[in-house]
């Protein structure tokens, strides 16, 4: 079944740990973390100690994204601060494979993340050391864009080499998910779906949470 990952970018700052159980009761997957340093992303949000804040309020797995520079001076803090999974941009690295590895080493899933006009060939050397890989459908950097069309090619791509090469990673897409992306994405083979504003704006978000994952 398609997991669905809301991303707490979209809740309201003041609440979020309010926020965080509501996803819980609402049966969301995972609750998805938008790290953002304003530099890698003009846009500046909250690290490890957000995480840790949030971290005792629910059972629920915590997906983090890092949108920064330097990925690796995160592993540590975002490790102590109890986070389950952690993928950073390969567009911020020189080498990836050092980093997932020690990703992987302090007991996290990793996960390679590329931005809109990166070719998925780029992560495909790194695709037997990364437990999910995520395609953003906007440009990272803030909540509420409009899907880009062209991923789902590259997500139907990433699923033949998947398939080609036999491996298990979860296929995550990040941006502009609604009712009708949703769809799509889950077509092209998409196993996991961020959804920011999708969740937080609707009326109903278990509804939500229930219709994205069709
Ligand atoms: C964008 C973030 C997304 C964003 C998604 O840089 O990575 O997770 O919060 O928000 P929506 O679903 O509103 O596009
Ligand atoms: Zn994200």
């Amino acid at each position: 079944m398609i997991k669905i990952a809301p991303s707490i970018l979209s809740a309201d700052f003041a609440r979020l740990g309010d926020a965080v159980q509501m996803l819980e009761r609402s049966g969301a997957d995972w609750v998805h973390f938008d790290v953002m340093d304003g530099h890698f992303v003009p846009n500046l949000t909250f690290g490890s100690t957000m995480c840790k804040a949030l971290r005792p309020l629910t059972r629920l797995p915590l997906d983090v994204h890092l949108m920064v520079d330097r990925p690796q001076d995160y592993i540590q803090p975002f490790c102590k601060a109890g986070a389950d999974k952690l993928s950073f941009h390969i567009e911020a690295v020189n080498d990836p494979l050092p980093l997932l590895k020690q990703i992987q080493e302090a007991g996290m899933s990793p996960g390679l993340v590329l931005k809109p006009e990166t070719p998925v060939s780029a992560c495909e050397p790194y695709l037997p050391y990364c437990d999910l890989v995520l395609l953003m459908s906007v440009n990272p950097g803030f909540g509420g864009q409009s899907f880009i069309p062209e991923t789902l090619d590259k997500i139907r791509e990433l699923n033949e080499r998947k398939h080609a090469l036999n491996l298990n990673f979860e296929i995550q897409v990040d941006g502009g998910i609604n009712v009708d992306t949703a769809a799509a994405c889950r077509q092209a083979g998409v196993t996991v779906l961020v959804a920011g504003s999708a969740v937080f704006k609707a009326v109903n978000p278990a509804e939500m949470i229930t219709k994205l994952r069709g």
